[in-house]
């Protein structure tokens, strides 16, 4: 365990959203075990309520269910003074909650690809925003935000909204991983590929093209990977070689080939 911003338990706190399952459910267990009060983020609130009390059942710590909709405008803005008017600092913000639309863009519901970006980059963004000032006063704190595989790849078609939001969570976080050097507060990219989790099905995509032969990892592995980097101060990791392949290859010259590879894969 690692952290400065204690509060009145003595045990430093960790954020995370979209901690009710898959990959944010991973990430909150595994740094309950490792002795962190955690405030847990998802839409759903009665699996988010058990799943809090049972974490702070094994674990003795505290875990705070927070049910909100990341999706709606300046929901980040509120999430924030709600958890903020309690008092907690964070030392560990996880923004992992995203989701994804598959389909062509041209047929895609208008609303839905709207809470998709709100969710996947202006919570995550804002969240980011919020955090920082904290943490550089303290001059300690980690921030690890959940990107993709897709986010190297020259686009994704049959995904096009999606891939984009992941390629700007990349970028993002890798400049701000940069212009947070020296100040003892780090920035952390996960890229992920294919985990064995809700997303898929939640996306519409469990049947898609190639991808379904691609193997998915599990995603206790993946979250001990992207905390492993986090800790380690790693601006970007992509968990996985076959991962990191796919990731190499995307970001080749000509753009196209990472295209078309892509549109197979997804169709
Ligand atoms: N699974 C993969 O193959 C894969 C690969 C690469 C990257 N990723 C990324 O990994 C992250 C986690 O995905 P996952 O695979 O763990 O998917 P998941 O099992 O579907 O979990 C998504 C989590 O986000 C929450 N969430 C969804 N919409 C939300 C909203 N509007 N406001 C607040 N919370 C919301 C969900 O809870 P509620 O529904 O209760 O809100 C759930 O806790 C995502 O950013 C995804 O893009 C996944």
């Amino acid at each position: 365990m690692e952290g400065k911003n204690d509060m009145s338990s003595g045990r430093p706190t960790a954020l995370v959203t979209g901690a009710s399952s898959g990959l944010g459910a991973e990430f909150a267990s595994q740094l309950a075990e490792d002795g962190y009060d955690l405030i847990l983020v998802a839409r759903g609130s009665n699996f988010l309520q058990r799943f809090a009390r049972e974490l702070e059942a094994n674990h003795r710590v505290r875990a705070t269910p927070v049910a909100f909709d990341l999706s709606r405008p300046a929901a980040a803005d509120e999430l924030w003074e709600q958890i903020g008017s309690k008092g907690p600092c964070i030392d560990v913000l996880i923004n992992n909650a995203g989701v994804g639309i598959s389909g062509p863009f041209a047929r895609s519901d208008s609303h839905a690809t709207q809470g998709m970006l709100e969710l996947n980059i202006n919570a995550l963004t804002t969240l980011t925003r919020r955090a920082l000032p904290g943490m550089l006063e303290l001059g300690w704190g980690h921030i690890l935000n959940v990107s993709s595989v897709a986010g190297y790849q020259a686009g994704g078609p049959g995904m096009a909204a999606y891939y984009a939001s992941k390629s700007y969570v990349l970028s993002f976080t890798r400049a701000l991983a940069r212009e947070l050097h020296s100040t003892g507060v780090t920035a952390t990219a996960l890229c992920p590929g294919p985990i064995r989790t809700s997303f898929w099905t939640a996306a519409g995509a469990q049947q898609a093209g190639l991808l379904r032969w691609i193997p998915q990892m599990h995603a206790a592995h993946v979250a001990a990977s992207g905390l492993r980097a986090m800790r380690a101060g790693r601006a970007s990791v992509v968990p996985g070689v076959l991962n990191k392949l796919t990731a190499f290859l995307g970001a080749l010259p000509p753009y196209r080939i990472s295209l078309e590879v892509n549109r197979l894969l997804l169709r």
